[in-house]
C-alpha cells in the first residue's frame, strides 16, 4: 500500500514512459501486470515479431542490415526462452513489451525498429488467435484419442449385450458397442465444432495497429501468409476488437466438456457395486485416505467437473466482452487468464479418461444380466403386431393390459406362456421363451446406426475413418 515507488522504478519503467512524469503505482502494476499468464504466449509472440520483422525488411522499411540482426537476437531470445534462461523484469507488462526490451538489450537500435507500424493490440490479437488455432487442435487430438479409446473396448467387447436406459430406467437392451459409440458421436461434433470455430478465426489481425493499420507501407497479406493464416483482417477496428475467436473455441470446448461429463458420469454409475458395468485399472482409481477398502473413480469425477470450469470461463469471457465499446479496451486483457485456464482444463481431463477408458474391463457377464432384465420384448411384441397389420396404439394397448396382468401376478414378460401369447393374437404364439431374449431382441433390430452387432461394427468403421481423415488433415 502506500505512495507509488518512485525513482528506481520510474527508471526502468515501462517502455511507453517517455510522457510520463511520474513512475507507475505498485498496485496498478499488480493489477494490470499477468506475466504468468500472457507469458505462455511466448512462441506465438515471437513468431509474429519475426513475421513481422520479416515484412517490415521485404517492405523497405527496415534496412538489411537492421533485419539480420533482428533475425539474430530474435533466435537467442528464442533459445533463452525455450531454455527457461529469460529472465524477466520488473518493468516487462507482458511478454510483449519483455520481447522488445530483450530485443533492444540484444541489439540495441535494431530492437528499437521491431514496432513500427504496430501496436500491441494487432500483436496480441494476432498472438491469441495462433494460440487459439493450436488450442483447437491439441483439443481435438485429446477428443479422438479419447474416441480411439472408446473404439477399442468397442473393437473389444461391442457386441456383448447391455441394457439401455430411459430415465435411468432400464429401456430395452442394446449392445455395449451402442452405448460407448454414442459419446464417440458426440466426440466428433465436438471436433467439428472446433475446427469449425478455427476456420472462422483463420484472420490475421497484423498491420491492423493500434485500430486504424499505419502510414507505412505494411503488407498485411504477407504476414498472414507467413504466419499460416488464410487471410489478413478485413476491418483494423475489428481485428483489434474481435473476440468471438475465443469465445467460439470456449464455446466448442465448453459443450465438449458437456459431453466429457456425461461419460464421466456414466463411469461413475457404472464402476459403482450397485451397477458393477466396470472395472477400473489401479493405475487410473484413488484410494480414501482413512477407509482401505476404497477404489474411488476420481478421474471420471474430475472430468464431470471440468464441465463447470469450462462452461463458467464460456460465461467469463462473454460477460467481459459485452457493452465493450470498439476498438481495443484493456478488459479483453482478461481473454487469457480465462480461457488458458480452461482449455488446459479440459485437456488434463480429456487424457485422464482416455487413460481411463482404455484401462477399465467392461464386466460383460453383469451387463448381459442386466439388459436381459431390461424387459425390451414388451416393444417387439407390440411391433411384431403392427408387422401383422394392428395399429400401432392398438397393438401397445394389449401387450401392455398382457404386461399388466402378468405383473398383477408377479410375473414377469419373460415368463409368459406360449398360450397366453396366442390369446392376445394367434401371430404372437410363437414369440414365447428364447424370443423375448435379449439377444433376440438386438437380433430384430438391423437398421444401420441401431443395436445390431454389424450395426456397431460398420459405425465403429465409420467412426474411425472421420478420425483418420482428421489426423491426416492436422498433420498436413
Ligand atoms: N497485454 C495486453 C493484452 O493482453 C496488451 C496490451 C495492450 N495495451 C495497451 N495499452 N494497448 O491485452
Amino acid at each position: 500500500m502506500g505512495a507509488p515507488t518512485a525513482g528506481a522504478r520510474l527508471l526502468t519503467v515501462a517502455l511507453w514512459s517517455g510522457r510520463f512524469a511520474a513512475a507507475p503505482a505498485q498496485e496498478l502494476w499488480d493489477l494490470t501486470v499477468d506475466l504468468a499468464t500472457d507469458g505462455q504466449l511466448w512462441r506465438e509472440d515471437l513468431a509474429v515479431n519475426r513475421a513481422h520483422a520479416h515484412m517490415l525488411a521485404a517492405c523497405g522499411i527496415l534496412a538489411p542490415a537492421v533485419a539480420a540482426a533482428l533475425e539474430c537476437a530474435l533466435d537467442q531470445v528464442e533459445e533463452e526462452l525455450a531454455g527457461g534462461r529469460f529472465v524477466f523484469v520488473d518493468s516487462d507488462e507482458d511478454v510483449h513489451m519483455a520481447v522488445e526490451r530483450r530485443l533492444t538489450e540484444l541489439a540495441g537500435d535494431a530492437g528499437r525498429a521491431v514496432h513500427a507500424g504496430r501496436s500491441r493490440n494487432d500483436q496480441v490479437a494476432t498472438d491469441f488467435r495462433l494460440w487459439c488455432r493450436g488450442a483447437a487442435a491439441r483439443l481435438t487430438a485429446g477428443l479422438d484419442r479419447l474416441s480411439g479409446a472408446l473404439l477399442d473396448q468397442v473393437d473389444r467387447a461391442g457386441a456383448a449385450l447391455a441394457p439401455g436406459y430411459t430415465h435411468l430406467q432400464p429401456a430395452q437392451p442394446v449392445t455395449l458397442g451402442l452405448v460407448l459409440l454414442a459419446h464417440v458421436a458426440a466426440f466428433d461434433r465436438d471436433a467439428g465444432r472446433l475446427a469449425a470455430a478455427a476456420e472462422r478465426a483463420d484472420e490475421c489481425p497484423l498491420g491492423a495497429g493500434a485500430l486504424a493499420t499505419s502510414t507505412l507501407p505494411l503488407d498485411p497479406a504477407a504476414t498472414a501468409r507467413e504466419l499460416g493464416f488464410a487471410r489478413p483482417f478485413g476491418n483494423s477496428i475489428d481485428a483489434v476488437a474481435a473476440r468471438d475467436f475465443a469465445l467460439e473455441l470456449l464455446a466448442a470446448a465448453a459443450i465438449a466438456a458437456v459431453h466429457l461429463s456425461r461419460l464421466g458420469e456414466e463411469v461413475v454409475l457404472w464402476a459403482t457395486d450397485e451397477f458393477g458395468f466396470v472395472a477400473l485399472d489401479d493405475a487410473w482409481s484413488t484410494g480414501s485416505s482413512m477407509m482401505p477398502q476404497k477404489k474411488n473413480p476420481d478421474v471420471a469425477e474430475l472430468a464431470r467437473a471440468t464441465a463447470g470450469r469450462v462452461q463458467g470461463a464460456l460465461v467469463a469471457l462473454l460477460t467481459v466482452n459485452k457493452g465493450l465499446p470498439l476498438s481495443y479496451n484493456r478488459d479483453l486483457q482478461e481473454d487469457k487468464a480465462i480461457t488458458l485456464t480452461a482449455v488446459r482444463r479440459l485437456e488434463l481431463a480429456l487424457a485422464g479418461m482416455a487413460g481411463l477408458i482404455a484401462g477399465c474391463s467392461f464386466r460383460l457377464d453383469r451387463l448381459e444380466q442386466r439388459a436381459a432384465a431390461a424387459g425390451a420384448a414388451a416393444t417387439d411384441l407390440a411391433e411384431r403386431l403392427v408387422a401383422e397389420g394392428v395399429p400401432f396404439r392398438l397393438a401397445h394397448e394389449r401387450i401392455g393390459a398382457l404386461v399388466g396382468r402378468l405383473a398383477a401376478a408377479h410375473r414377469g414378460l419373460a415368463e409368459v406362456t406360449a398360450e397366453e401369447l396366442a390369446a392376445v393374437h394367434p401371430c404372437l404364439a410363437g414369440c414365447s421363451g428364447s424370443w423375448l431374449s435379449a439377444r433376440a431382441c438386438v437380433d430384430r433390430r438391423r437398421l444401420p446406426g441401431g443395436p445390431h452387432p454389424e450395426a456397431v461394427a460398420a459405425a465403429a468403421a465409420e467412426a474411425r475413418a472421420r478420425i483418420a481423415r482428421r489426423t491426416t488433415k492436422e498433420t498436413r
